[in-house]
């Protein structure tokens, strides 16, 4: 064996490894990343995959295999570009490239499109170097001719088997270049016609809708063009092999490959079959409306590009993301505080918030064992309707006469911690700093300027902009005692000028904004590192790995009505953790769409992530404080797996299905929890039987009702084999009812 470490140096690779992070747990006897140096293949493991690529004769990259784990010694032959197929595909059409510069005559997805001054606008990337470590590699790639460098990063996490990669691309010739198209990577999955497609598409109170389609020739374009990550379509995807189901099929076996971009701007995700049946995944920054220009010596990085494989379903893709973010991507990694039982004043209030009102809601919201009180939008200047005031960070006296600590204490005297709700990055045109500063919006000058929601976006690529928006929230925690701020963003860019740059500079607004957006954050987390973040975009138009590695929790939708919220959480989940997911109790009828619900159902929807409640306290009946009570005590029993375990998706709420179920498992199994749905009774059908999953089949497991019954006669001890294979009868009829039960391991 030739298997060997190579000790290339580069500062910039080096830099870069220590933000990829550290990898743990390498499988005995195996280095999870080597070279074979007569080969020049490289060869990553980890979690029972195998991800295989190589220099090929031409010295371009090449992927060689992406799968299950092969054996430790098993030979990887040297890459060799694929055949030419026809005088009219070129064969750098057909051989699947890690990173290919757009030229010599390559019809595909390129990763990287630049254009020269001197009107060449050909790009062949080939080998030149690499360094490994333990935990990944750095690959450098030049032009064939021009000094243009790219510098390819990749990790592996021992414990999910997800590969991380970006790249940077550097100038090095003596004049500027323009970058066009900038990816982080091409994932090559073997050659084949007979994948299905998963992807996450929504709106505004209706994200997290799952879809799913055949992969045929041609390509499936997965984007946003808003300047933020958006709620139409989330930066993730996972390529299954063979099913298409309804329901859940392919849920709990088969192949899939997953992945998502950790980036908040504009992306661009590209899954194409070419002619050959090569099906590539391309992702980046979004081509659309961009440019940046590289100026001698100047660097541009892309996000990073996370990608999996499993041969255990979609259900154990979903797994492998979650237990990445919560051990790898999250600020608190890899151990995060289970999320609080907080309490939201915005559907009680809206933007009536003053001292008395939100301290009677506190007090109330204390009598149930809400953990942290959070104020909602309202409060700081003259903002009464969503007209006015966005931007002055000042305390409305009119509503506060004393500033917000007389409410903050009486926070903290219920035992609560306080949170506080900003929209930092927007501003009202009817706001004192518009009319200071109208020159900080995103805007083209001359030409109109679009409003959403009243308001304008302020343009965070600009210094003096960041500087206000670090300043103002700086001040604001070191002057109140705030453990947690709810960062708001309600609408998506437009006229997207950056007028103080010069026009040719002006693009590389979809760069700096963001980097700038992720500088303020880890700059305030740094500095305030008590402080936790949620993520919100007019629910959850900002969901991706780039800002969760900076805020603690995520907002997934306005819709808070517990039906819908049943289909949301669940195509949620495909990509990201229960862990993030808030879900708040709100008021029945719902204002989403009038429906009717219990309390006690309202409840076992929101326990199924990250719980709180929304509800107006002011109209609770003394019953309904002692349901919140008692189910609040038993989420706090049970949220460490609900928030942390492992999730099975046992019944899905899609496709008109009449029930929904899932399961979380703890990770050292002593104790399972499932919520059970019943959507509407038809035809006199009893509620399926359910089969657990995950459980110790040797151990005793008893099981205790949250809330509802087991069919009579149930067992109440029996093996996690007999849970799994005879299963559980749930005692629903009706519409829109739920029960919870509890599987403890007995001693
Ligand atoms: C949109 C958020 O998603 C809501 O929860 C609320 O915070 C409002 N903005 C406040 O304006």
């Amino acid at each position: 064996m030739r298997w060997r470490t190579s000790v290339w140096v580069h500062a910039a690779a080096v830099g870069a490894m220590t933000l990829l992070g550290a990898c743990g747990g390498v499988a005995s006897g195996q280095d999870p990343v080597r070279f074979d140096e007569q080969a020049k293949t490289f060869r990553m493991d980890g979690a029972g995959t195998t991800y295989a690529f190589g220099v090929n004769e031409k010295g371009e990259l090449q992927t060689i295999y992406w799968g299950g784990a092969l054996g430790k010694d098993d030979k990887l032959p040297a890459a060799h570009s694929s055949p030419e197929a026809a005088t009219f595909d070129p064969a750098v059409n057909t051989t699947p490239q890690e990173y290919a510069g757009l030229g010599a005559g390559m019809y595909v997805e390129p990763a990287l499109k630049v254009s020269f001054a001197n009107g060449n606008r050909d790009l062949e990337l080939r080998y030149l170097s690499h360094s490994t470590a333990s935990d990944g590699l750095t690959v450098m790639l030049k032009d064939i001719s021009e000094e243009v460098y790219v510098e390819l990063r990749y990790s592996i996490d021992a414990a999910t088997g997800i590969v991380g990669r970006s790249a940077t691309i550097e100038n090095r010739t003596k004049e500027a270049i323009t970058v066009e198209q900038a990816s982080a990577a091409t994932w090559n999955l073997p050659r084949g016609d007979d994948y299905t497609l998963r992807y996450l598409t929504g709106r505004w109170a209706g994200e997290w809708q799952l879809q799913q389609k055949k992969v045929q020739p041609g390509a499936t374009v997965l984007e946003s063009r808003r300047g933020s990550t958006g709620h139409q379509n989330n930066p993730w995807f996972a390529i299954s092999r063979g099913d298409i189901g309804r329901d859940n099929a392919g849920e709990n076996a088969g192949e899939v490959w997953f992945g998502a971009l950790a980036w908040s701007g504009s992306w661009r995700i590209t899954v194409e079959q070419d002619q050959v049946r090569q099906v590539r995944v391309t992702g980046g920054y979004n081509p659309f409306d961009f440019a940046y220009k590289l100026n001698p010596g100047e660097r541009l990085s892309t996000p990073v590009f996370y990608a999996g494989y499993t041969a255990q379903g979609i259900g154990e893709a979903s797994r492998r993301m979650h237990r990445f973010e919560l051990t790898r991507v999250l600020p608190q990694a890899p151990k995060p505080r289970p999320r609080p039982v907080i309490y939201n004043s915005w559907e009680a209030t809206e933007f009536a918030v003053d001292e008395a009102g939100q301290e009677a809601l506190a007090a109330k919201a204390a009598r149930i064992g809400v953990e942290r009180f959070v104020m909602d939008d309202g409060w700081f200047g003259a903002r009464n309707t969503d007209h006015a005031g966005l931007g002055d960070w000042e305390v409305n006296r009119t509503k506060f006469p004393h500033g917000l600590k007389p409410l903050i204490d009486s926070v903290h005297a219920l035992g609560m911690d306080f949170g506080l709700w900003v929209e930092p990055e927007m501003v009202n045109p009817d706001s004192d700093l518009y009319r200071k500063h109208p020159d900080w919006v995103l805007n083209f000058p001359g030409r109109p300027r679009t409003e959403g929601r009243n308001q304008l976006v302020l343009n965070l690529a600009r210094p003096d902009v960041r500087a206000y928006v670090f300043g103002f929230l700086d001040k604001l925690l070191n002057e109140n005692q705030i453990a947690f701020l709810k960062w708001d963003y309600n609408r998506n860019w437009s006229e997207p000028g950056w007028p103080a740059v010069a026009p040719d500079e002006q693009k590389k607004v979809y760069v700096e904004y963001v980097k700038n957006l992720y500088g303020i954050l880890r700059e305030l987390r740094a500095k305030h590192p008590a402080v936790e973040i949620e993520s919100c975009s007019g629910g959850g138009g900002r969901v991706d790995l780039g800002i969760l590695a900076l805020t603690d929790e995520v907002w997934p939708s306005d819709n808070t009505d517990p039906f819908d919220r049943l289909k949301i959480q669940d195509g949620f989940t495909y990509a990201y953790s229960p862990g993030v997911m808030m879900a708040w109790v709100t008021d029945s009828p719902s204002w989403v769409n009038n429906r009717t619900t219990s309390l006690a159902y309202r409840f076992l929807s929101s326990m199924q992530g990250s719980l709180g409640v929304g509800a107006n306290l002011n109209k609770w009946s003394d019953a309904d404080f002692a349901t919140a009570k008692d189910l609040i005590a038993a989420y706090k029993q049970v949220r460490e797996t609900v928030q942390h375990g492992s999730l099975y998706r046992l019944v899905s709420p899609r496709d008109g299905s009449e029930q929904s179920v899932t399961e979380s498992v703890a990770l050292d199994r002593h104790e399972a929890v499932l919520f059970a749905f019943l959507h509407s009774s038809q035809m006199f059908y009893p509620y399926p039987r359910v089969q657990l999953k995950g459980l110790d089949a040797g151990a005793q497991y008893r099981v205790a009702a949250i809330s509802g019954a087991l069919v009579k006669g149930s067992p109440e001890v029996e093996s996690g084999a007999y849970w799994m294979e005879h299963g559980v009868d749930v005692d629903l009829r009706g519409d829109f009812q739920a029960a919870a039960f509890r599987f403890e391991r007995a001693q």
